[in-house]
């Protein structure tokens, strides 16, 4: 009797485990926490005719140096590149016979053109920055803590992402620097663990690994150009823009940003 007793306490209730809650939580039926202050401006712009709320507590106003709208500026950085890069796309195709060339009229004839690419390529510079210092944040004030576990994994792909997005349009320029800086990323691809050809867990047969996918063959070339651009372009911009709607919904359902009210 007394070790059927141990037994059960030994059960482990899965919905009881913090992985559990992390990842569903209060996902589909949860009620939302009470607004904190700085929130309540939040519900103001949601409503949309009210944009600001009638008070704010001077709490509410410690928002800004908590959080240093590190976030909110990587979504405004975001935003810039897509704007930017759609007017880029009007004047660049994918081709290895063509992308030089098309860069070098966007500097030189396209109307605006010089200022348009700069301030992609600087934004981008910005977005990876800022996105890493955000983490700093939140790493600092301890707001990766339950019941926001889920919302730092999903930060921690969005960074990636963000990475990944510098990278593939690295190549687009097709320029010395472009060609190289790609083949010896991409090569690195080679050594890694379980996905590479001579990475120490191999699995795939040689010329099957994460560079060849990467590169489409077996030296950068024309399909590793569309590769990157469509990669760069399209695929990349949807999944972040799909994970910050999730992240943002994540800090709603944990009530909230965390502090420091
Ligand atoms: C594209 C990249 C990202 C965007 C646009 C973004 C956006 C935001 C925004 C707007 C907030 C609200 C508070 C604030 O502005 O600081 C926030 C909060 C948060 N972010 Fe991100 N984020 C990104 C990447 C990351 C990364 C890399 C991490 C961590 C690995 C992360 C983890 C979190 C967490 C845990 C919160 C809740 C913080 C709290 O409640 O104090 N995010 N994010």
């Amino acid at each position: 009797m007394e070790r059927q007793n141990k037994e059960e306490d030994k059960k482990i209730d899965i919905k009881e485990t913090q992985v559990w809650k992390a990842v569903f939580g209060d996902l589909l039926f949860g009620e939302f926490k009470p607004l904190s202050p700085f929130n309540s401006l939040m519900r103001g712009i949601a409503k949309i005719m009210q944009l600001h709320p009638y008070n704010m507590s001077v709490g509410g106003r410690r928002i800004i140096t908590y959080t240093f709208c590190l976030g909110g500026l990587s979504v405004f950085f975001f935003s810039l590149l897509a704007c930017t890069g759609a007017f880029l796309m009007i004047y660049y195709n994918p081709d290895v016979n063509s992308a030089y060339a098309n860069i070098e009229d966007m500097r030189y004839i396209v109307p605006f053109g010089v200022l348009i690419r700069n301030m992609h390529r600087w934004t981008a510079h910005l977005m990876v920055m800022f996105v890493a210092l955000h983490m700093l944040r939140v790493f600092l004030t301890a707001a990766y803590k339950p019941p926001r576990e889920l919302n730092w994994i999903v930060g921690v792909i969005l960074l990636v992402m963000t990475l990944l997005a510098s990278f593939t349009g690295y190549l687009l320029p097709w320029d010395q620097l472009a060609y190289w800086g790609v083949t010896i990323g991409t090569s690195m691809g080679e050594n890694a663990p379980l996905l590479g050809a001579k990475g120490p867990f191999a699995i795939l047969a040689p010329g099957k690994d994460v560079n060849s996918i990467l590169v489409g063959g077996t030296s950068v070339g024309q399909p590793t150009l569309l590769r990157f651009y469509l990669l760069h372009a399209i695929a990349i911009p949807l999944g972040i823009a799909g994970l910050m709607g999730f992240h943002f919904w994540r800090i709603r359902r944990a009530g909230g940003v965390s502090g420091p009210l």
